[in-house]
């Protein structure tokens, strides 16, 4: 079915010029842009996105890198959007991330991996809500 995924171009990528050539590989793949913004987080806006990791001992670090810049969330759909996604973005660790994806092109280490996926349908939608309002996900 058709459904939505919720992505954000993290502080290292956007900082190093990589947001159009990732948002190319996004759209070649298939995905519809529904909404997208660049903004930036506070620290403890981004302890809030990433509060499943809060007992993790890089949830600071975490905190901290993401609230280096600027970042560019966006709201995606397509046929299998999470799972797809995923694929095309590549493993959280680049030096394991497969020949061709967005982390193993851009990422930089395992923290500053370029770009985020949501692992769900339910997360894709809680953390497209942290981002834009109802209106803006036409
Ligand atoms: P993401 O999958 O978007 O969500 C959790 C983030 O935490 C992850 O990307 C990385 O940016 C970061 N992360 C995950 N594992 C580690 C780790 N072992 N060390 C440092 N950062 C990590």
């Amino acid at each position: 079915a058709t459904n939505r995924t919720f992505t954000m171009i993290k502080p290292d990528a956007v900082a190093d010029g990589h947001t159009g050539a990732i948002i190319k590989m996004i759209e070649e793949a298939g995905f519809r842009i529904i909404a997208l913004k660049k903004t930036q987080l506070t620290s403890e806006q981004a302890g809030k996105f990433y509060a499943v990791h809060s007992e993790r001992p890089f949830y600071s670090s975490l905190c901290a890198y993401m609230s280096s810049g600027p970042i560019v969330p966006m709201i995606l759909e397509k046929e299998n959007a999470v799972a797809d996604f995923r694929t095309l973005i590549g493993a959280t660790n680049p030096a394991q991330a497969a020949e061709g994806t967005v982390r193993k092109l851009f990422a930089k280490s395992i923290e500053a991996n370029a770009i985020h996926g949501s692992d769900s349908d339910e997360n894709a939608a809680i953390e497209g809500s942290f981002f834009f309002a109802g209106v803006e996900q036409y």
